[in-house]
């Protein structure tokens, strides 16, 4: 059966057609030419979301319905981002989210995507299903500080090697992804009939014991490589044995990211996995505040999910957030540029946020203050009328 378009994305053989980085000025304008050079079946896995993609429009169109209320006649001629997370100090608030296997987009994979980071002055959060061994990261991040994302094993003991292995390679914290014991109903990869990224391999769990489970594939749940039976035990073991700060990703409940910072997360990411495991889950900027009033008084909280322009970075941050993470826009730097790819499409969104915070008045992040956003100068002028 021909199938053109999948979810809106086309279904032709890659392009082969070079692309002028210099013309993409947006990290909107990424997104088609990037699809248009990945094989289908990655594109697809790339862009997809959960079942009908309701939460993956969501996240997006959340960030572009909050106003801001721009104060005025504030000199900004000196504009300042810089600010700190787990005592590492950062440029700009724009981290790098933790993303499969990044020889499919590029054949120098990982590596690249640390070398655009570096370049761009940006922290990498680094996948447990990335094409590059955890020595070859810590090569490639050499004195960069990065975290190691952990997809927590069945096997335990293996999942304890893991950890030690990334943290003597320089991960200088552990992220736990939390919302993933098994993948969502991701119709494109069924029909793409894509299990695992064909003909890649993934060297850090390359020998991770795991369950074999021959059932059809209209009735596979679980995965391989994700443990369905990870528990708040997990998060306070993983506290226990971790020399590094363990953050936790993937919350959209305010008493979910609080238990997790019971049980010892140094921070806490809200993301609901770039709308790809559960369909008609909030968009992040929607479940944002109420994790920000849960914890944030605790631990810094950070937010993923649609991030796409300079004024969702400082929405994130007028909402309470520390920082903010990319996904999808640092692939499409990455198959589009290589290193200079990824390294564009992080200075184009840290360009717009210093814009952003000029055109707000704010010129530091610490001028970033709640009554910047629409709804809350209203209701705070509806209070005082
Ligand atoms: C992801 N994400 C993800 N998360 C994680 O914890 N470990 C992983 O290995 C991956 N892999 C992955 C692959 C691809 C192709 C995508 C698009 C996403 C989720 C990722 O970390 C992040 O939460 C979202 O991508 C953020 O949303 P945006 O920026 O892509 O809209
Ligand atoms: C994904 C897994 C690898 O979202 O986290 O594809």
């Amino acid at each position: 059966m021909a199938r053109d378009r999948l979810g809106g994305v086309e279904n032709s053989e890659p392009s082969d057609e070079a692309v002028d980085l210099l013309e993409l000025v947006s990290l909107p304008m990424f997104e088609e030419p990037a699809n248009a050079q990945l094989a289908p079946a990655i594109r697809h896995y790339v862009a997809g979301g959960a079942a009908d993609e309701h939460t993956l429009r969501g996240n997006v169109d959340a960030w572009a319905e909050i106003g801001l209320a721009p104060r005025t006649l504030v000199d900004v001629s000196s504009l300042a981002t810089e600010t700190q997370l787990l005592g590492i100090e950062l440029a700009h608030p724009i981290l790098l989210a933790p993303t499969a296997q990044h020889r499919a987009y590029h054949p120098l994979g990982e590596a690249a995507t640390l070398q655009g980071a570096r370049a761009a002055d940006a922290l990498c959060v680094m996948s447990s299903l990335g094409a590059t061994s955890l020595a070859e990261l810590g090569a490639a991040a050499g004195s960069d500080p990065w975290f190691f994302q952990l997809y927590v094993q069945r096997d335990r003991g293996f999942t304890e090697e893991v950890v030690r292995r990334a943290v003597a390679a320089g991960a200088k914290a552990l992220v736990l992804t939390v919302d993933t014991p098994t993948l969502g109903a991701r119709d494109r990869d069924k029909r793409n009939q894509l299990g695992r990224i064909d003909g890649y391999t993934y060297p850090i769990l390359a020998d991770a014991p795991t369950a074999a489970e021959e059932v059809a594939p209209h009735r596979r749940i679980f995965n391989p490589l994700l443990a369905p039976d990870i528990t708040w035990s997990d998060l306070e073991w993983l506290v226990e044995i971790s020399p590094v700060p363990v953050v936790t990703k993937g919350h959209l409940r305010g008493d979910d990211a609080a238990r997790a910072v019971d049980c010892g997360a140094a921070a806490v990411i809200v993301s609901n996995h770039g709308a790809r495991n559960l369909d008609t889950v909030p968009a992040t900027a929607t479940a944002l505040p109420f994790v920000v009033d849960a914890v944030a008084d605790r631990v810094p909280v950070l937010v993923d999910g649609g991030i796409r322009r300079g004024t969702d970075v400082v929405k994130a941050l007028l909402m309470g957030a520390s920082a903010v993470l990319v996904g999808r826009p640092i692939i499409w730097g990455l198959t589009l540029g290589g290193a200079a790819g990824v390294q564009q499409v992080i200075e184009i969104l840290r360009t717009e946020l210093e814009m952003a915070m000029a055109l707000l008045g704010a010129p530091t992040l610490a001028d970033l203050t709640p009554d910047l956003l629409w709804p809350t100068y209203a209701a705070e002028a509806t209070e005082r009328s």
